[in-house]
């Protein structure tokens, strides 16, 4: 028998003695079917983002299955899953078209060596990619999850330069309060200190300059004025280190990570022109947001540019399978193509790369965005999300309500005159967390930034729902 911190011994005698499809009536007997799972996990494995003590108090919770946008617990609670369950699912949990397309492909090949050989879901993968994307991006490089994706537009960057003989330029430009994975060179490229300044020595040096996150405008400033006020500071970082930099690296529209703060698509379209006069390469991380996340397929699109490389990953394969990839044009792959005994090659390599399974998933997600009219239905979904929590806009603890898409942020503060920030020791986000599991949704706030990114196939009720549970979250979470 095993030992399960809190419950008493006839409790835990019942359960693992009982079958693991009990029927809903026996939660009516008080057996919690989810205890089990959850000792043997705790006992077992090391969760992500997690400090592990938290879950001497902190419900841990295993799932048992999931449906479009609602997850089930094994005592047969629901959750209504309002950030795509850490920003990867589209179109619903078990989705049939993207369930079927990957049975499809495990009849046929589950997985095959990368290099030297290749398959056709992959190709067919990169074909719709180059479709879909921003022009002159016609060459797509597959690795494994988001930071790999990001290790992968670097290590491109420099290798470019190297290869044309400019080994000065080794240095990346990135803004202030972004984040971009947390293996080393992406770490060292982010900039939230939770997650960087520890392992701050491992870390390459970069270049970081103020963000135009449209959070800390001036009142009565537009977005796009403050977006082009604080584009000087890159402007003349840009000018002061051009000759030593490979490239800047942004994630377009949303600073995800960086507790959703914003900005205009204007300060995209100055950066791309920036770029090309300081000769520097430009990184779009769109690995949250591209796929439709911020109204358009990919961020980039609404400031009307295409950057030198683009990470995806993510929303990629419809939230399904790892998989990521660096999307570049014919220059940067010119510059690798030589003669093997020239050592010009991008020998960067992962085991998985272009797995045949993640490609399949991928492509179902891609032909899920051709075929039906999922930006047109996301604009009203959007506006449905804006409306449900238009009330908040007065509410005394909530600073700013700010939205890109299907990407609704509030900001939650001590003071609403003075945005004087709740202390993060609080933990009122964690409050939230809380009281939304108790009501049934999944909503995880990034510090005092509670957040919708719903699947694109939420209903209107349900967008009701988590504005509702959210609601009352704010109020019970910000009430002393
Ligand atoms: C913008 C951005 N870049 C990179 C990553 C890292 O992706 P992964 O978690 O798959 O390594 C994330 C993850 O949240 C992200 O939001």
């Amino acid at each position: 028998m095993q030992q399960v911190a809190g419950a008493d011994h006839a409790t835990i005698v019942v359960r693992i003695g009982a079958p693991a499809t009990l029927p809903m009536a026996d939660l009516r007997n008080n057996i919690d079917l989810n205890a089990d799972w959850t000792a043997r996990d705790l006992a077992r494995i090391w969760h992500p983002c997690t400090q592990m003590k938290d879950h001497e108090t902190l419900p841990l919770l295993p799932i048992k299955r999931a449906r479009g946008v609602w997850l089930e617990d094994f005592n047969g609670k629901r959750y209504l899953d309002g950030i795509s369950s850490w920003w990867v699912n589209l179109f619903g949990h078990s989705n049939p078209r993207i369930n079927a397309a990957i049975c499809r492909q495990l009849e046929e090949l589950e997985h095959v060596i990368f290099a030297g050989f290749t398959h056709a879901s992959g190709i067919r993968l990169a074909e719709h990619l180059v479709e879909l994307s921003p022009p002159g991006l016609t060459r797509c490089f597959f690795a494994d999850n988001g930071s790999a994706a990001v290790e992968v537009a670097l290590k491109m960057s420099f290798h470019y330069w190297r290869n044309l003989g400019k080994t000065r330029k080794s240095k990346f430009i990135t803004l202030a309060n972004s984040y971009h994975g947390e293996t080393l060179g992406a770490l060292a490229v982010g900039d939230v200190d939770l997650y960087r300044a520890t392992y701050g020595p491992l870390l390459m040096d970069v270049l970081t300059v103020p963000s135009p996150d449209c959070y800390l405008r001036e009142p009565g400033e537009t977005w796009a004025a403050y977006s082009a006020r604080q584009f000087e500071h890159m402007e003349a970082t840009l000018a002061a280190h051009a000759d030593d930099v490979a490239a800047v690296i942004v994630e377009p529209l949303v600073q995800c990570a960086g507790n959703m703060r914003m900005y205009d698509p204007s300060y995209l379209t100055l950066l791309r022109a920036a770029c090309d006069r300081h000769d520097v390469h430009l990184i779009a991380d769109e690995i949250a947001v591209g796929f439709g996340r911020t109204g358009t397929m990919f961020a980039c699109q609404q400031a009307g540019i295409s950057p030198d490389f683009l990470c995806l990953s993510k929303g990629l394969t419809g939230g399904y399978l790892p998989l990521s990839v660096v999307m570049t044009g014919e220059k940067t792959y010119q510059a690798f193509y030589d003669d093997y005994t020239k050592l010009n090659a991008f020998l960067h390599s992962h085991s998985y790369t272009g797995n045949a399974l993640a490609c399949a998933a991928a492509l179902a997600t891609l032909e899920i965005f051709r075929d039906e009219p999922v930006l047109a239905r996301n604009r009203e979904l959007a506006q449905r999300l804006a409306t449900s929590v238009a009330h908040l806009a007065d509410h005394p603890r909530v600073a700013e309500i700010r939205q890109h898409g299907m990407t609704l942020a509030i900001e939650l503060v001590r003071n609403k005159a003075t945005r004087e920030p709740f202390d993060w020791r609080e933990r009122r986000g964690l409050r939230i967390y809380r009281h939304a599991l108790e009501c049934g949704a999944l909503l995880r706030p990034i510090g005092n930034v509670v957040y919708f990114m719903p699947p694109y196939v939420i209903t209107p009720d349900e967008i009701d729902l988590l504005a509702r549970i959210a609601t009352q979250g704010i109020e019970l979470a910000t009430c002393d």
